[in-house]
């Protein structure tokens, strides 16, 4: 394994002292711990059960199946498409909490529903009919839930604002790229839907984000494909990836000329109103086509917001979008802030110095390549390429800090040969955190950046980890870890609180075998924490049967946790 010196490190913990100071504490006696929980003990993380600190507990809520409606068909698997269309979806990920009383304590909980694969979410290998194919698509996409507490447990509570949005809804496309001859087929389909709903954002004027990445899976060939450079590079083939949607919905067939444009429909960030049940999706194009993991929204001092995004593959890219003009102003134009506005790519310099390179024409390199913008941002990966952005060891969730350092997480990137300072492990099994601070408040093409942990300088201890994928940093300035991928020792997949003023780490919260542990938002009062369980047991009722080992049905299911601390404290302290 190689590794790059340890000079960044060494600028990594400057960095630290200077983020020490402005969270105003004078001196380091006067410093408190941010972590006081008990951590759960490396050992006990191989349970079929999730485990959690002592000094906190969970229940479930919101499995997959749930239905929409309080008087919904029932789960009974696996679901007829029908009953899946207005069921909560599979593959419970990124997810946001809106609070619709005065003391929050009453909101809607909007979910997205990743993935689910065959064997789990139909009880076969592949599709065998277009039904088991509309089963699987309505399974994707998005629920919105309105939920409330009653005393220290969290239900669902009326159904007016309830929803399922799924990859055959109907959508709206905006931003440069809407009406493009990139987005039109030979058939028009207002139905476009969402899918692949992997992480998600919050705007500030309410409305939540949702994030298209791992599209290309749903994609095949039942006739001859060749990809060309843009197909090849978003990972689109012949064979496709096992979901084998295109052999009954010509729609995600590659080799039908009438739906050539498909692909271009997919990899977006698609904004929903959770308040307004009649809203239709908007896929936002100014914010460039990628595998999308999250975006993270910050207004700067100006009003303008800009949005931080990684592209979840090896050797691709982060980004940001600015808004052209204040939120505000714009929206009371009835303007979206997120339709104009200038996508960036980011450069790390060895030097611990970056540098944030807008994909626009009026750059050379990308006019001589791109016919108009709205090219530049269905391909936005080709663009980052010409013009030099970083290539990364898989770009993950991005949180802004309260001090203004943006962190996100670089899950793993074993075909990595080469370390550079910004991914310094080769190969990367186990992946870092990096962090980044802006110029200009978020708004200037200059920034200094470090790196806030490596997961092999912990691997081995108690409160070892690997994989960091969800991220979130709370206003105290404790980052929330949550893992997806191998980790020491064979423990299932963690929460971590980390104190990023001192590098503490202690581990909140276990899985069960096989599950991802993703999702993680809090109610205003962070009196209650939400995080998910994706794919228990990969659905292997062998390996587990939570959320439900007592009530008959054996079939793991995707669900929601509400986690608090048991003395009613923060979450996370
Ligand atoms: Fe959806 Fe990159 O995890
Ligand atoms: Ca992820
Ligand atoms: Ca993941």
């Amino acid at each position: 394994m190689q590794r790059v010196s340890r000079r960044t490190l060494l600028k990594g913990s400057l960095a630290m002292a200077a983020a020490f100071a402005t969270h105003g504490c004078a001196t380091i006696q006067s410093y408190k711990d941010l972590i006081g929980f008990r951590p759960v003990p490396l050992g006990a993380g191989r349970s079929k059960m999730p485990v959690i600190s002592p000094d906190y507990e969970f229940h479930t809520l919101i499995p997959w199946g749930l239905p929409i409606a309080p008087d919904g068909p029932r789960f009974n698997y696996p679901p007829t498409a029908a009953d899946q269309a207005v069921q909560v979806g599979i593959g419970h990920d990124g997810m946001t909490y809106f609070p619709i009383s005065e003391d929050g304590l009453r909101g809607l909980l909007a979910i997205n529903h990743e993935f689910g694969r065959n064997p789990h979410l139909l009880g076969v290998s592949a599709p065998t009919n277009l039904e088991q194919v509309r089963t699987s698509q309505h399974a994707h996409g998005v629920s919105v839930l309105e939920i409330e507490k009653s005393g220290t447990r969290w239900q669902r509570s009326g159904s007016r604002f309830n929803r399922r949005i799924h990859a055959n809804t109907r959508v709206m496309f905006s931003g440069p790229v809407a009406g493009h001859a990139l987005l039109e087929n030979k058939v028009d389909n207002p139905f476009a839907g969402t899918l692949a709903n992997c992480s998600n954002g919050r705007t500030p004027w309410g409305t939540y984000l949702t994030c298209e990445e791992n599209f290309n899976l749903y994609f095949g060939a039942t006739g001859s494909f060749e990809a060309g450079e843009s197909q090849a590079r978003y990972g689109l083939t012949e064979r496709g990836a096992g979901y084998d949607w295109h052999r009954f919905d010509a729609r995600f067939d590659l080799s039908n000329p009438d739906y050539r444009n498909e692909p271009n429909r997919f990899g977006w960030v698609v904004e929903i109103d959770p308040a307004d049940p009649a809203s239709l999706p908007v896929k936002r194009t100014a914010l460039g086509r990628f595998k999308h993991e999250g975006a993270a929204v910050v207004t700067s001092g100006d009003g303008r917001i800009v949005t931080y995004m990684g592209d979840d593959q090896g050797f691709e890219f982060i980004y940001k979008f600015v808004s052209a003009d204040p939120w505000q102003t714009m929206r009371d134009r009835g303007r979206s802030p997120l339709d104009e506005g200038i996508l960036y790519v980011a450069h790390f310099a060895e030097n611990g110095s970056g540098e944030w390179i807008p994909l626009t024409m009026s750059d050379p390199r990308l006019s001589a390549r791109f016919a108009d913008q709205a090219e530049i941002l269905t391909y936005a990966r080709i663009a980052g390429s010409i013009v030099g952005a970083t290539p990364m060891d898989r770009p993950e969730w991005t949180s802004v800090a309260p001090d203004g350092w943006v962190y996100c997480t670089l899950t793993n990137n074993s075909r990595r040969q080469m370390p550079d300072a910004a991914n310094p492990m080769a190969p990367n099994r186990n992946g870092h955190i990096i962090r980044w601070q802006d110029s200009d408040d978020h708004l200037g093409t200059s920034f200094q950046w470090n790196i806030f942990l490596i997961a092999d300088d912990h691997y081995e201890s108690d409160q070892g980890f690997g994989s960091p994928d969800g991220l979130w940093t709370d206003p105290d300035g404790r980052a929330f870890i949550l893992t997806d991928g191998r980790q020491p020792q064979g423990i299932h997949n963690q929460l971590l609180i980390a104190d990023t003023n001192t590098g503490k780490i202690a581990r909140l919260l276990t899985g069960v075998p096989k599950c991802e542990i993703t999702g993680v938002t809090t109610t205003p009062d962070r009196r209650t924490l939400f995080v998910n369980i994706q794919h228990p047991g990969y659905g292997d009722p062998r390996l587990t049967n939570f959320p439900a080992p007592t009530d008959g049905e054996t079939v793991p299911r995707d669900c929601t946790l509400a986690i608090r601390r048991k003395d009613g404290g923060i979450v996370g302290s």
